[in-house]
């Protein structure tokens, strides 16, 4: 049987998407709801997440948006998030814990503080979104089954001088992907990642100082800088359909760093 491009698509699936107030989080939810699946979005503020939501909501051919101001550190805030969607939406098939964030520094001048901040947006909101957002899975029987992204980085895969902190947040969701899928292979709920390297976000031109005027063009394969689509692509296969018989997989998207092979070496700080 060949494969029909439906089976790539998210057509009435209900998505949270975390962190989606501008960069990577941003674009994913646009792709989901442009492929037709009703959408909510988070970030810590309303006024930044509503934009993204109504920019979405005046196409008509694309999914719901509900946008919901959420710390994805805080387990209340999380569980009133998950509950306003299935309240709003009526349940949750894909789940995309995009929210992350890092700061660089050598690892002696991080302090305890600044470690904690990066573990516990990065994993510990990890932890906290899937663990709720999971149990509206499982209750959920007139739609049994379910989709986990999670966002690592190739920092978490390979040394990251300089974002030790960040480095051992997104290594442990490679671990945590992994073992959940086996976890919850019974729920029929499928735990993928996503690794990207270097991409062009407002986060990126603001701790690391990367603001490029002129982003090469996507069908350029050799060195360059990512885009947000490239990343928010891999995300809609991985929680399509077509990726059934993925489970537990960590998806790097890198294409060729400019120099060298991985985001620190483009940053020169390897
Ligand atoms: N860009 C890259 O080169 C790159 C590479 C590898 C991995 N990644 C990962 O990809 C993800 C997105 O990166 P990005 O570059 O698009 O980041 P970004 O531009 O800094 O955007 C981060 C998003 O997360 C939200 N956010 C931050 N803290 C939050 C919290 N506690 N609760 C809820 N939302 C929160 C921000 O919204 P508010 O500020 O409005 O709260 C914003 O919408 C992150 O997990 C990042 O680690 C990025």
């Amino acid at each position: 049987m060949s494969l029909h491009s439906a089976e790539f698509g998210v057509e009435g699936k209900r998505a949270i998407v975390t962190g989606a107030s501008q960069g990577i989080g941003r674009t994913i939810a646009e792709t989901l709801a442009a492929g037709g699946a009703d959408v909510a979005i988070c970030s810590r503020s309303q006024d930044r997440v509503d934009p993204v939501a109504e920019g979405i909501n005046e196409d008509p051919d694309a999914g719901d948006c509900l946008a919901v101001e959420c710390n994805v550190r805080e387990r209340e805030e999380v569980e009133a998030f998950v509950e306003a969607t299935v309240e709003e939406l009526g349940g949750v098939d894909i789940l995309v814990n995009n929210a992350g964030g890092e700061f660089v520094a050598a690892f002696d001048d991080i302090s305890p503080n600044g470690w904690e901040a990066i573990v516990d947006l990065n994993l510990h909101g990890t932890f906290h979104c899937t663990q709720v957002a999971g149990q509206a899975m499982r209750e959920d029987d007139e739609h049994p089954g379910g989709v986990v992204i999670n966002m690592s980085s190739v920092n978490g895969q390979h040394a990251a001088p300089n974002e030790s902190h960040y480095s051992a947040s997104k290594a442990a969701i490679i671990r945590l992907t992994e073992t959940l899928s086996v976890e919850w292979a019974d729920h029929s709920i499928r735990v993928n990642c996503v690794a990207p390297g270097l991409i062009q976000t407002p986060g990126v031109a603001d701790t690391l100082g990367i603001d490029e005027s002129d982003m090469p063009p996507r069908d350029q394969v050799d060195r360059r800088i990512g885009h947000t689509e490239d990343i928010a692509d891999v995300v809609q296969f991985l929680a399509s359909p077509a990726a059934a018989f993925v489970n537990g997989e960590t998806y790097t998207v890198k294409g060729v760093p400019r120099a060298g092979n991985s985001m620190s070496a483009d940053l020169g700080l390897q």
